[in-house]
């Protein structure tokens, strides 16, 4: 079992690094060539600051630099958010470019885009076990910010996908000021993840309000509710519009699209709600409440699981549905 598991895993990642070369979503900035990836134990995570008085062009803040806060846009008085992308991920990758510019749509923010790429670019299994580095770093730099140029720890979010959702629940653990106000987790990576081991992955103490979005359970997301709120698009196993999507690349990005666009306050997703996971795998949810999932607003939020309908395409949200009529 074990080595089958393992098996799979290897071709998963061989085939897996060639999707990305596809998608090209790192290469703009060839992140790999800028870091040195085989020196990854002392790899410093960079954060790159955007808001809205410098949409195009971001500032870079340096744990304990005074001066690179100084001289940067960064604005206490607003709320901030952290995007955190995945394994072998940059700072071009899909969850920054669409977050960022739907938060700068909605309002000013400052918006940080972590950068672990030089932490999360070798194998996998490195760049799971760099997991840990990457989110102390994450926790410092937030603590620095919050002691000595007065980051709000109440209106400060993290939203990770996949590999960077567990960092972003090692950043809440270690966070020593006070606590971060909420987490999305983007379909949390479930290989080499365990529901047994809540100290290395996300989980729902990691900040006041943590929310999951499950896209790809058959495969390279996290199964079980491992949140307060526990959102799964179209059952989760894999998403529509993916095709046969074998290796899941194609669902574990919705995450991150559903994401994205419920900042966009245009649609809405509803998820309905169900009375436990067994629900979900069995694919019988009537519970009938009906909770929006993702957005920027943490009022109304509810607690425990959801099953939400999508679409195949941009716009993904379906708004609200009398879903009692579905289900019954
Ligand atoms: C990481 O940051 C520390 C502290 O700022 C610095 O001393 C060190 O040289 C950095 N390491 C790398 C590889 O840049
Ligand atoms: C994993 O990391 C170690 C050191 O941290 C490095 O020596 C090794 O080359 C890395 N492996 C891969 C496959 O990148
Ligand atoms: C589905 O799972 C739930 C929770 O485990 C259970 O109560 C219900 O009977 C199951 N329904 C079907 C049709 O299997």
């Amino acid at each position: 079992m074990k080595i089958n598991f393992a098996f799979l895993f290897l071709i998963t990642g061989i085939v897996a690094s060639r999707d990305m070369a596809f998608t090209g979503g790192t290469e703009e900035l060839d992140p790999i060539s800028k870091y040195n990836a085989q020196n990854n134990e002392k790899a410093n995570v960079s954060f790159l600051l955007f808001t809205r008085r410098n949409p195009l062009k971001p500032d870079e803040i340096v744990l304990d630099n005074e001066e690179s806060v100084e001289n940067s846009e960064f604005n206490p008085q607003n709320p901030s958010r952290f995007l955190i992308h995945g394994w072998r991920g940059g700072p071009s990758d899909v969850i920054n470019v669409l977050c960022q510019a739907n938060y700068l749509a909605r309002g000013d923010y400052n918006i940080f885009i972590v950068d672990w790429c030089p932490l999360a670019s070798s194998s996998y299994l490195n760049a799971t076990v760099n997991v840990r580095e990457a989110g102390k770093q994450v926790a410092a730099f937030i603590d620095f910010l919050h002691r000595n140029h007065g980051l709000n720890l109440a209106s400060t979010y993290i939203i990770g996908h996949s590999l960077g959702a567990h960092v972003a629940g090692i950043t809440g653990k270690h966070v020593k000021r006070g606590r971060i106000r909420a987490i999305f987790g983007l379909d949390p990576a479930q290989p080499l993840f365990s529901i047994d081991r809540p100290n290395e992955r996300l989980d729902a103490n990691d900040a006041e309000y943590v929310e999951n979005i499950h896209t790809n359970t058959a495969f390279k997301g996290f199964a079980k509710p491992i949140g307060d709120s526990s959102y799964y698009p179209n059952w989760g196993r894999r998403q529509p519009g993916c095709g046969a999507d074998l290796l899941g690349s194609c669902s574990h990005e919705r995450a991150v699209r559903y994401f994205a666009e419920s900042l966009e306050g245009r649609s809405n997703f509803y998820g309905v709600q169900c009375e436990s996971y067994g629900n979900i795998e069995n694919m019988t949810c009537n519970i009938g409440v009906t909770v929006k999932m993702g957005g920027d607003l943490l009022d109304f939020k509810g607690s425990g699981v959801f099953y939400v309908p999508v679409g195949e395409k941009y716009p993904f949200a379906k708004g609200k549905i009398p879903y009692m009529h579905l289900f019954s």
